[in-house]
């Protein structure tokens, strides 16, 4: 656990600077591409993100190697970011929430916190029983989580100064055939791409649409 010695890292105004900076990229510079260690601390952050029980039902599928990324326009809707992005990042969660996978999680924390399974048990009950409660539905359930990642990661890509589009306009079935999960235990959500954006895409400068605060905000 690393501790906080300066908190907070940024002050109010430059967080809400960077996060006007920043908007969905819809047209990405070919020629940059993000540098290892950034990507390193973003691959970093995808792992960091938190998650219900701290499952991590998902899986990050990065996609780096422009002759995959050159297949995945037309599977895309026609968009152009996954192929002009730098990294794209494809993210698949659990079809199923069962036994096996809780257990393997739980193995982990043990290992992780030097707890026996034996003290986990109840935790396992609470898992358990959640898993049960929702049978049917735990696609819907990890992907939900899946979205937690790729809010974390929109954020952390526009601290860094690294530009982004999260993308819905996929075909999630085409995407699992391509990247092999089709005989796994995930499924293609969403995706997201990552680069830098064309100095010509005047997406940058449009003003952003937000409803009025006091629209989306209630306060008691
Ligand atoms: C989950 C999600 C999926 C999205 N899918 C796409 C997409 O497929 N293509 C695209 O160009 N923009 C996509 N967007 C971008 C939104 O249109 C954009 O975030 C929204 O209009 C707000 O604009 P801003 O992000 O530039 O502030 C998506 C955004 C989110 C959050």
């Amino acid at each position: 656990m690393t501790e906080l010695t300066t908190h907070p890292f940024l002050t109010a105004e430059q967080w809400l600077q960077t996060l006007e900076w920043r908007y969905a990229t819809k047209r990405f510079d070919p020629n940059r591409r993000i540098d290892p260690d950034t990507w390193q601390a973003i691959e970093r952050s995808l792992v960091l993100t938190p998650s219900s029980f701290g499952l991590q039902p998902w899986k990050f599928v990065v996609i780096a190697t422009q002759e995959i990324k050159d297949q995945l326009p037309s599977i895309s809707w026609g968009q152009s970011q996954p192929k002009d992005c730098s990294h794209m990042v494809v993210f698949a969660s659990l079809k199923e929430l069962d036994a096996d996978y809780v257990d393997r999680f739980l193995q982990d924390t043990a290992r992780t916190r030097s707890v026996s399974l034996e003290n986990l048990n109840g935790y396992r009950k609470v898992i358990l029983s959640f898993a049960e409660a929702t049978r049917g539905m735990h696609g819907v359930w990890s992907a939900h989580q899946a979205y937690i990642a790729l809010g974390q990661l929109m954020a952390t890509a526009a601290a860094l100064g690294i530009d982004a589009c999260p993308m819905e306009g996929i075909e999630p079935a085409k995407y699992d055939r391509l990247l092999g999960l089709e005989e796994s235990p995930y499924a293609t959500r969403v995706a997201c791409a990552l680069g830098y954006r064309h100095e010509e895409d005047g997406y940058a400068r449009n003003a952003k649409v937000r409803f009025d605060p006091s629209q989306v905000i209630t306060r008691m």
